[in-house]
């Protein structure tokens, strides 16, 4: 464990400058995307990235292109110094930060639009958000060129999409999607806990004990239908102001799973409104 201080970077040319001299003396380089206000969880990625390769480069970006007009890109909160910290900690290599106008100079006009698994849950409310993931990504992938890149299972259809992008472009580095790191009460770790009044974070809870509950009725005969809407309006009930969806797809494709589907495929997902903070989060069934 090292304290001392990570370099960043804040042009294309520094990054591959950088890449390249790793590169020629034959490390390997794996990349953690990231919108920064890290975590645990986060961190927890830069450790896998170390476990999986010479050299680690974070990602701070926070990616327009992913918010809506009407959603919360301004007051993402922004901790740059606190992160660069935090990565020292872990000894990350080095932190990419670009600038909005390095990553969408003038006259950017190439977006990537993945179907397939961005299909519905996320993108039926949020409709512009994997168009965004995705170009900023496959970006990030070329820019580092990197051998690996670690992603959450906390954001489950996001692991999925890019797993399917990579397939579908061929491009050349392995996907590893790391477990969700949770708070003791089983809260999964995210930037946007901080949104949480201390009410909210006390109610928060219970999105992942639904998740539990409706693995539960699942695997003891419920109707995965039953389990969903039974579930879903404990969450109201307990103080959620709505579910955007609670439901149990296939694990690989998140389609509509078949009837004889055998629980280790399936994977329950859910998203939620506390007040102002949308929640999303997932478990095996
Ligand atoms: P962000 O929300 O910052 O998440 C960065 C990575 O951390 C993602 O792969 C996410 O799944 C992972 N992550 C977040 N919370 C986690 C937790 N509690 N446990 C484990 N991993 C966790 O996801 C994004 O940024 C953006 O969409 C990005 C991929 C960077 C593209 O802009």
């Amino acid at each position: 464990m090292s304290d001392t201080s990570v370099p960043y970077i804040r042009t294309v040319k520094e990054l591959r400058e950088i890449t390249r001299s790793w590169r020629a003396s034959g490390k390997t380089v794996a990349l953690i995307p990231t919108m920064g206000a890290l975590h645990a969880g986060h961190l927890s990625l830069i450790r896998a990235g170390k476990a999986a390769c010479d050299r680690v480069i974070t990602s701070i970006f926070v990616n327009p292109t992913q918010f809506a007009p009407n959603e919360d890109f301004a007051e993402y909160p922004r901790t740059f110094d606190d992160d660069l910290a935090k990565l020292a900690s872990v000894d990350c290599d080095l932190v990419w930060a670009p600038t909005a106008d390095v990553m969408y100079p003038e006259g950017f006009a190439t977006m990537i639009t993945p179907k397939g698994a961005a299909q519905g849950l996320e993108t039926d409310f949020r409709p512009h958000f994997f168009q965004g993931v995705a170009t900023v990504c496959c970006k990030l992938f070329t820019q580092t060129q990197a051998d690996v890149a670690v992603f959450g299972q906390k954001d489950y259809q996001q692991l999925c999409v890019i797993r399917q992008i990579v397939r579908d472009l061929d491009l050349p580095l392995k996907i590893i999607g790391a477990p969700t790191v949770r708070e003791d009460d089983g809260l999964a770790m995210s930037s946007r806990n901080a949104y949480l009044s201390d009410a909210e974070r006390g109610i928060a809870t219970r999105l992942h004990q639904v998740l539990a509950a409706v693995a539960e009725d699942v695997r003891s005969g419920t109707a995965i239908d039953d389990a969903c809407t039974v579930q879903a309006s404990a969450l109201v009930d307990a103080g959620f102001k709505s579910v955007d969806y609670l439901t149990v797809r296939d694990a690989h494709t998140l389609a509509i799973p078949a009837p004889d589907t055998p629980y280790q495929d399936l994977r329950i997902v859910v998203a939620a409104w506390l007040g102002k903070t949308r929640l999303i989060d997932n478990i095996a069934c």
